[in-house]
Formats: structure tokens, sequence, C-alpha cells
């Protein structure tokens, strides 16, 4: 301690006791504090209770006895009932108003003495900066402290920090639950991705903290639904949600059935509700409701949604009074639900709402270099299903990967993909060991599977015309409509479409050659965009 140290301490009615010359072989935590070889206390505020004003005298003798430099100021705050915490808190905050300071003093706040309610306002007030100081505990002989002597009767004391990120184990303890949070909502796959990687680590903090709605987008198998159970598991091992975790998929609610499975209806309600149904946000209440494509909901469902999340609480079909729910909201959608607001297919109120905080989730074919990693994972899951070790040869693992990463893999499907892809390479091997040729057939399927992709997108956009298109031109055009898909603007797309070719040029039109070449087919952008709302043919 280098700066002139000021302690703030209650007189100890218990501990800072002791009779005649005894008194000095016998642990007395107020006193102690006069003691200790490294700290030197310029000035002690000592409360206590008028009921004990002569005991507070003796205890101001010995304290000047063994700290002589040191200024005893005693103060005298009376208190009904040392145990009423109301009293106790607000006493003691009227004394910490009345504390004068000055910049160079160290304040200490000793919270050994005193009634445990008084020990807690001690802390809290600490801890809320009214008293603008650390606090300090004493320990009797025998406890080795960082300042403590084992032997002598003035035992030890030591300062709590309560900035705890100073605390090392305790600073290692975190560090390790988080990376244990991140390495189980990546599923123990290790990722190579830098994107992906701050992408969960984001929301490993934010699902830690907030229960606002979460949004997770990405295309079909980008892992979706597998990180929302995930995230739904985090937080009940974290204690922040004690509710199960309802899982719908909006694709599947259509009509009249969809607002009693999600609100519940009540008996009656008609023609065939024979009894009462809770409905799913309800089945929610204290947990997790995993609404996955959400774009998908109807726009009346939407509108009760809004209200739900926004008072907590929802009409049931048929009920004439409300019912509550209280449920962390995460929304899937391989959508953009921009798009659908902005063709009135979404609703905007309702977009704002969940739109909090969204994380978009990249495809496979994006994450190329996680392809490796996600490939053991897979083999290590058929092993499991198998009970048997299920691997790749050498040379067939180097075919596989080199594929894999191309550019020629377009990982439609993403994990699904690469998921049934090893399902049947794994059941095409009976030994386990599964080599180039059982890899080559599977290479082959792939490439067959996605070329039917590419021709579903430009049927889906030009329709019967497509068929009028070479194949040559057809697979340029198939590239460009989706990356117009995963674009927000025509000049983005543009952008991304032209490259190379546009850092070559001084002034580089790419929405305007986009557009001419779109024209070519007789497209606009808000043609391919969002989803394949045709043009032609539909
Ligand atoms: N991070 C991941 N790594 C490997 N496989 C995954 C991962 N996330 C999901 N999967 C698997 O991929 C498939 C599709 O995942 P899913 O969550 O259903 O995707 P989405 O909901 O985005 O369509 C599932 O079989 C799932 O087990
Ligand atoms: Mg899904």
């Amino acid at each position: 301690m280098d700066k002139p140290v000021t302690i703030f301490t209650l007189l100890g009615v218990q501990l800072d006791r002791g009779r005649g010359a005894n008194r000095w072989s016998k642990w007395r935590p107020t006193i102690a504090l006069g003691q200790q070889d490294d700290l030197l206390v310029e000035r002690l505020i000592l409360l206590y209770d008028p009921r004990f004003e002569g005991f507070m005298h003796s205890v101001r003798r010995d304290f000047s006895r063994v700290s002589p430099r040191t200024l005893v100021q005693p103060v005298a705050v009376p208190m009904d009932d040392p145990w009423d915490f109301e009293e106790v808190y607000g006493t003691l905050l009227g004394v910490s108003g009345d504390l004068e300071l000055d910049d160079e003093e160290q304040l200490l706040v000793h919270i050994t003495t005193g009634t445990h309610v008084a020990q807690i306002c001690l802390f809290l007030l600490t801890e809320a900066g009214f008293l603008p100081g650390k606090l300090v505990q004493t320990s009797p002989p025998g406890r080795r402290g960082p300042g403590g002597d084992r032997g002598s009767v003035a035992g030890s004391y030591s300062i709590i920090d309560l900035d705890l990120a100073r605390y090392d184990r305790l600073a290692t303890r975190f560090e390790q639950d988080r990376q244990e949070a991140t390495g189980f909502l990546k599923a123990g796959i290790e990722t190579r991705n830098a994107g992906f990687n701050r992408l969960i680590d984001r929301i490993e903090k934010v699902a830690g903290s907030t229960r606002a709605p979460l949004l997770l987008m990405g295309p079909t198998g980008a892992g979706k639904t597998a990180l929302a159970h995930r995230i739904a598991e985090l937080k009940r091992q974290r204690k922040q949600v004690n509710g199960r975790l309802v899982s719908v998929n909006c694709a599947t609610l259509r009509g009249d059935g969809a607002m009693s499975a999600l609100f519940g209806h009540v008996r009656g309600a008609f023609t065939g509700a024979a009894s009462d149904r809770p409905g799913l946000l309800r089945e929610a209440d204290g947990g997790v409701l995993f609404l996955d494509e959400i774009g998908e909901l109807g726009l009346d469902e939407q509108a009760m949604l809004l209200r739900a999340i926004e008072e907590k609480s929802f009409l049931p079909v048929g009920a004439d009074r409300p019912v509550h729910s209280d449920f962390q909201l995460i929304s899937g959608t391989n959508r953009d639900l921009r798009q659908a607001a902005a063709d009135g297919r979404f609703r905007a109120d309702l977009l704002a709402r969940i739109d909090l905080w969204t994380f978009r989730l990249p495809g496979l074919a994006d994450r190329r270099e996680d392809l490796e990693p996600n490939l053991d994972y897979e083999l290590e899951q058929q092993s499991r299903l198998h009970n048997r070790r299920v691997r790749l040869n050498r040379e067939a693992r180097t075919r596989f990967l080199r594929f894999a990463t191309s550019a020629e893999a377009v990982w439609a499907g993403n994990f699904r993909d690469l998921n049934a892809a090893v399902t049947r390479m794994t059941a095409l091997s009976d030994s386990g060991r599964i080599g180039t040729d059982v890899v080559d057939e599977e290479l082959d399927r792939l490439r067959d599977a996605w070329r039917v992709q590419v021709r579903d997108e430009v049927d889906e956009v030009l329709g019967e015309l497509a068929a009028e298109i070479d194949p040559f031109d057809r697979v340029q055009l198939a590239e460009v409509i989706r990356t117009c898909r995963r674009s927000a603007t025509l000049s983005e797309a543009g952008r991304e479409l032209f490259a190379v070719s546009r850092t070559r040029k001084k002034s580089s039109n790419d929405a305007d050659r986009l557009r001419k070449y779109l024209a070519r087919y007789g497209l606009t952008f808000a043609d391919v965009d969002g989803g394949g709302t045709g043009l032609a043919g539909r």
C-alpha cells in the first residue's frame, strides 16, 4: 500500500472484545488492522452503537497502542436492530454520504466485523461505489493470507478486488466455460473458417446475455435448426430458461389449423374442438420457442405472434380471456425476410421485432476450409452409428476432398448433402473402409444432383422458355440467378459477378452490365431476386 490508507470498520461487538492482559493474546479483527507490517493505517473510521460507547473507547485506546500514528475517528451510529436490512443499509448509506476523502486517500472497507446484514450492506455499498474503495477482510492466525504471518496474533488480511476479471483462476474458468460453450454450439467440430468462428462467438455472447429474439438466417441445410437446438440447450444449462424447447416448422402450419396449433383453442371454439388445446406458445412458457421457416407463416398468424411477443399474452381461438406466456423466441428462415416484407408477404413490424439479433449462417460452399473437419465429423457419426470404424482410404480421401473443395461442388443442400454423401458411401463399403471406386460413384451422384439443381433455378425463373436455352448459357444464367438471389441489390450482384473485370476499368457500371445481361432473357432483377417469383412461365 503506497498511498495513505483509511479504513472504514464497524466495532465488532463480539470479535473485538477482550478482557485484561489476556486480550493481547486474542485475535481481535479491528485491532489486527493496526498490527499488519505492510499496512500503514492513517485513519480509522470506527462506527459504533452508542450503547457500547465504553467498549468503543477501550478499543480505540488499544488501537492507538498498536498503531500510534493512526487517527481514530469514532462515529456513533444508533441502530435499533442491526439485523434489519433496511435500517442498516439506510444508516450506512447515510454515513458513506458524509465521508470526506481526499484524492490521495485510499479507502478500505473492513467486512469482518458487524452482523451479517451489516457485512452484506458494506459489500453492496462498495460495489455500487457509494463507498469508493476496496473490501478488506482480516482472518485469525493459522490461516495464511498474503499479508499474514501464521504465528502472530495479528493474523492476516486480504484485499478483495471486486473486479472479477483480475482473478486469474476465475478468469481462466470463465474463459474455459466460454470455450466449452462455443465448442458446444459448433457441435464439437473444429472449424477453420474465421467468419464462422466469429459468428459463433457472437452468438455465445448474445445468447448468454439476452432474452431478446434471435433470428437465424441461412440456406437450407446450413444448420439453423441444429444450432437453435444447441442454443436452447446452452440457455437451459446456464439456467437462463427453465422451460422446455418447443420447436415447429411453420411451413407445416397451413390453413385453419395454424392458429389453433400456435395459440391454442378452447373447447367448442369450432366444430371438432372437443377439448381445450394449450397451443405451442403456451407450451413454451418459461422456455424457448423455435419457429423454423418463419417466413412461411400466414399474415394473420404473424399479427397474433407480434402481439404475443410484445405483450407476452394472446387470445386462444374462441377464448374471451388472454393467456400469458413468456418465452425466448428463436426464428429460422432461408428466405430474405426483408424482400418478403417489401413484397407484402411478411409484416414489417414483426420483422423489426424479431430482427434485433440476426445471424447469417454461411453455406458449406462458403466454408470450404471446413469440409475436411466436417467430413471427419460425419465419418465419426457413421462409426458410432454402425459400431465400427468408418474411414476413407488415403487416395479416396484426397479425391473426395479435392472435389468437395473445388468450385465444381455446389453443396446446394449444404450439410444435408455432405451427410447424405457420407451415409451413402458408408453403406456401399462393407468393410468400413471407403475406397476410390465408391468415392467416384458418389461424386458422379453429387454432380448429377446439382446439375438438376442448376436446371431448376433457370426453370423457376423462365418456365417453359428455359428449354430454348443452350446448356452453355444455362450454366451461366443459373450462376447469375444464384448471385442475384443472395444479393440485396442489382449493384451488389453486379459487383460480385464482374469482380475481376471491374478492377481493370476506370469507371465500371456493373449494375448496368448485369441489367443488360438479364434483359437478354426478358428478365429484371426483381424477377430473379427473392425466392424465384418468375416472370415468364408462371
Ligand atoms: N455445424 C454442423 N456441422 C455438421 N453437420 C451439421 C451442422 N449443423 C447441422 N448439421 C447437420 O446438417 C443437417 C441439416 O441441418 P439443419 O440444422 O436441419 O439445417 P437447416 O435448419 O439450416 O436447414 C442435419 O442433419 C444436421 O445434423
Ligand atoms: Mg431447418
